[in-house]
């Protein structure tokens, strides 16, 4: 144990439902084991402040401000927590990995931009640790979409002679593909988010739980169709979007108050297996780690097997990784690489014109 760094991941994705910690120990190879792992669910007002700012319901740059602020100390409190947890002193830890609440993420146009939110020097101040954080903008910088940037953590995970898909099921879903040629990865589109979206607004709560009011509806056909039409789809990678793009307002467009509303959540549910088995499909890999929260959505994995039944689909567990934490270790991984100087963005994945050091150290006080 003494011989391990040791590094905090935060994540806080595009769902809004937690921040999820992970203190995460790199023995002396470099494997990252997880030691203790803790979620802080986030209160529904700062979830709605997230998705009113998202949506441009919010357009006030004072509640971007003061949202930058309340995350950073939802932040600390997660750090606080999770040592107090692991019974570890936070002197023991190098730096503290944090993503940041994404607010917007326009990779894709001309003035590309992406805005992660959760004032990280205040979370240095108030934790007493260093802090990395703002990963994305350099890649972006660089042309790259500035995501995703957890294949080059799953890189380290696997042998790379057999080729292997790993499938993030966030609020967006995302695969990296690893094989003996390389690594590529890109966001297959909607994870959770509609499905989230859809239950919220019909049945006031915050997502469907084993996916099973979706199995209570019958699927459309045509509407899915209409869905699957959308340019995403079948757009070249490098690609990622966001909650920004696949929310209540892209589901407008499809008029969905002519159907029964639990036969629109089984449609959204296929709308996301299918967009995500085509793409793993057509990686020819049959090796899946599953991760995210929508593991726990029972139907969700249920269709994801039958539409690729030759596949090996398991949870990341198998290797040592609780599904519920990959992306928070990714970001104690993307820490780790920061402070020792190693490039962690991979042109390949992100399409930027080089390799860049991802991160800005915010030092310990
Ligand atoms: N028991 C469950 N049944 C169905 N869906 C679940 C369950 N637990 C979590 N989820 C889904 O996972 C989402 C959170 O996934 P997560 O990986 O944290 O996404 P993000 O990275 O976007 O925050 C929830 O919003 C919900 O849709
Ligand atoms: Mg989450």
């Amino acid at each position: 144990m003494t011989q391990q760094r040791l590094f905090i991941g935060l994540m806080s994705g595009t769902s809004g439902d937690a921040i999820d910690a992970a203190l995460v120990g790199f023995d002396t190879a470099g494997q990252p084991h997880l030691l203790t792992a803790h979620q802080v669910a986030l209160p529904t007002a700062i979830q709605s402040r997230i998705f009113d700012l998202q949506s441009g319901l919010e357009t006030h740059i004072e509640r971007v401000c003061e949202l930058d602020v309340d995350m950073a100390d939802l932040y600390t409190q997660a750090v606080n927590e999770l040592l107090t947890r692991a019974g570890t002193d936070k002197a023991s830890i190098e730096a503290v990995g944090n993503h940041g609440q994404t607010l917007l993420h326009y990779p894709n146009v001309e003035r590309a931009f992406t805005l992660q939110v959760g004032d990280n020097h205040r979370l240095a101040e108030r934790t007493g640790i260093a802090v990395v954080g703002d990963f994305r903008r350099r890649d972006v910088a660089a042309g790259g979409q500035g995501a995703p940037l957890v294949p080059a953590f799953q890189k380290t995970l696997v042998n790379r002679s057999e080729s292997t898909v790993f499938l993030n099921i966030g609020g967006i879903a995302n695969i990296s593909i690893i094989t003996a040629a390389g690594v590529t990865g890109f966001d297959t589109g909607p994870g959770n988010t509609l499905l989230d979206a859809w239950i919220r607004q019909h049945r006031k709560m915050p997502f469907d739980q084993g996916g099973v009011w979706a199995a209570a509806g019958q699927a459309l056909e045509p509407l899915i169709s209409d869905m699957l039409a959308d340019p995403y789809f079948s757009q070249k990678a490098p690609k990622s979007t966001g909650q920004d793009y696949f929310n209540l307002v892209w589901l407008e467009r499809f008029e969905l108050n002519a159907y029964r509303a639990e036969d629109v959540q089984r449609s959204l549910l296929e709308l996301t297996a299918r967009s995500i088995a085509s793409e793993i499909i057509t990686t020819g890999c049959q090796t899946i780690y599953l991760s995210g929260g929508g593991y726990h959505n029972t139907l969700l994995v249920q269709r994801l097997k039958d539409l690729m039944p030759q596949a090996n689909l398991r949870s990341s567990d198998a290797l040592g990784v609780d599904p519920d934490f990959m992306e928070a270790m990714a970001f104690a991984w993307l820490a780790k690489q920061c402070l020792d100087g190693k490039h962690s963005g991979l042109p390949e994945v992100t399409g930027a014109v080089s390799p860049s050091i991802l991160g800005v150290v915010f030092p310990k006080p």
